[in-house]
């Protein structure tokens, strides 16, 4: 049997394969919430602007909510015959309210639709992620705020270079996520213009009022150029983006948390609640939510690749191979909103082992740096004079595997004469912390400062929005 919604000139039905490949709607049902949206916003201009009767309007208005409803209860039978979402549900409209249905169609193609659609749905979930975003920088303020003066080793090259604080290393990521989100907010601002009234690709004769349309569904305008409109996919490949640079900070952050989980580390500590077990080795504890963190940034990057290839060689206007925009971003964005959620409880539920991490902060002569800024500011040296007294200070120490501070005066001043015994007072993890208050520093002062900054702008932020709830 030919199609029923665009079968005329078609004697026969496709072949089975033919609709296996052609087939959406097992993942497009998902555009369900956004597709009937934009086809009320659009019986509703179309009767506004006198093409459609106010009575058509009213019975497809009233059979879009009935459709609604039927998805909503899990009522509704998806059927592949009807390809995808759009079909599926004008489909049912008009076993609902009969002929009136296919006047929906009017000065509109599955093409504007499509892209409507996905930019709805794109937005919605920005909008979800931005939520999520706020309360993982908040769980880490907290946590930076609590743990500000609490030291441990900072490192370059994976090596002890010189001590910082705990909340000076979360409020880094916490720095990280609000460029995420400003990225996001950028892509959502420019994907904020309504395809719909493009139609096929040339746009439409009906007199349509594509500014009603636009302010109904929320966007800021239409778009310009009716061929752009249904060609264009940047929003998906912006927020894809967005998603991917974002997805590479929490996945360094659970390599973080993977390291700092084994015993050998052991500056955090996660509850029975983030961990899983061996079950061979009964000692383990095994920091599995960080590690899938991690693992699950593949398919996001993934994502966005995936998608770059099926748009590089596309002529204008609309080609079928952009149908497969969508599992790659709805999966990707669903695994981001995952992760963001699953390191939000990482974050809340760990424990920092202060002694542990304060024993390896001054670990590696870690207060070389003080040393030689200690030199330079009491003895005036040259920095680069300093340097190398301080490197040869530190020869000294680790020939007698000793640490910095275990010289004794008669040991540095066999190098450098003029040291005083003030020296020792630079050489403890505390002291170079505190030293360090310049902006933007690793000093307890400034990090608390930092700390409540975020937290007063991420309070008042979430009394704003709509919280922390995943994607739907
Ligand atoms: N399922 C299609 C997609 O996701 C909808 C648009 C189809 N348009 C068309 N002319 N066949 O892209």
């Amino acid at each position: 049997m030919s199609n029923r919604m665009w079968g005329g000139r078609f004697g026969s039905g496709p072949a089975e394969i033919m609709q296996e490949i052609n087939a959406s709607i097992d993942f497009d049902k998902r555009l369900a919430d956004q597709d009937i949206r934009g086809s009320l916003a659009h019986a509703e201009m179309l009767v506004a602007t006198g093409i459609l009767s106010a009575e058509d309007g009213v019975a497809i208005r009233t059979g879009l909510e009935t459709v609604r409803g039927e998805i909503e209860r899990g009522d509704f039978s998806f059927s592949r015959d009807l390809e995808d979402i759009h079909m599926n549900v004008e489909s049912r409209l008009r076993d609902l309210i009969g002929p009136a249905a296919g006047r929906l169609h009017t000065a509109r193609s599955r093409n504007d639709q499509v892209a409507t659609d996905m930019k709805l749905w794109t937005r919605d979930a920005v909008d979800a992620l931005d939520g999520q975003f706020a309360d993982l920088q908040l769980a880490l303020a907290e946590k930076a705020a609590a743990f500000a003066d609490a030291v441990m080793p900072g490192f370059t090259h994976l090596q002890s270079a010189q001590p910082v604080t705990f909340g000076h290393h979360l409020l880094a990521y916490v720095e990280m996520l609000g460029r995420d989100r400003g990225r996001f907010a950028d892509a959502r601002r420019r994907l904020n213009e309504c395809p719909l009234g493009a139609a096929a690709l040339a746009g439409t004769s009906f007199p349509i009022d594509r500014r009603r349309t636009a302010a109904a569904l929320g966007f800021d305008r239409p778009t310009a150029n009716s061929l752009d409109s249904v060609s264009d996919r940047d929003f998906v490949l912006e927020a894809l983006a967005a998603a991917a640079i974002a997805a590479v900070h929490l996945s360094r952050f659970a390599e973080e948390v993977v390291l700092w989980t084994t015993p050998q580390f052991a500056f955090v500590r996660l509850s029975d609640a983030f961990t899983t077990g061996s079950s061979i080795m009964p000692q383990k504890r095994n920091p599995d939510a960080a590690e899938l963190v991690r693992g699950k940034t593949g398919r996001i990057l993934g994502a966005l690749q995936g998608l770059l290839v099926v748009l590089k060689g596309l002529p204008l206007a609309y080609g079928k191979d952009m149908q497969e925009d969508k599992e790659g971003a709805f999966d990707a964005l669903h695994t981001l909103s995952l992760c963001i959620a699953a390191t939000a409880g990482m974050v809340r539920d760990m424990e920092p082992d202060c002694d542990a991490m304060r024993r390896w902060a001054g670990a590696g002569y870690a207060t070389a740096t003080d040393l030689a800024d200690w030199l330079v500011r009491v003895l005036g040296l040259p920095f680069r004079d300093a340097h190398h007294v301080t490197g040869r200070l530190v020869g000294a120490a680790s020939a007698r595997a000793v640490g910095l501070e275990e010289l004794t005066l008669a040991e540095m001043q066999a190098v450098e004469p003029r040291i005083s015994p003030e020296v020792f007072s630079v050489l403890g993890v505390d002291a170079s912390v505190r030293s360090r208050t310049s902006e933007g520093g690793t000093a307890p002062e400034q990090v608390r400062r930092q700390a409540n900054l975020w937290l007063e702008r991420l309070r008042e932020g979430s009394r704003a929005s709509g919280g922390a709830g995943g994607l739907a």
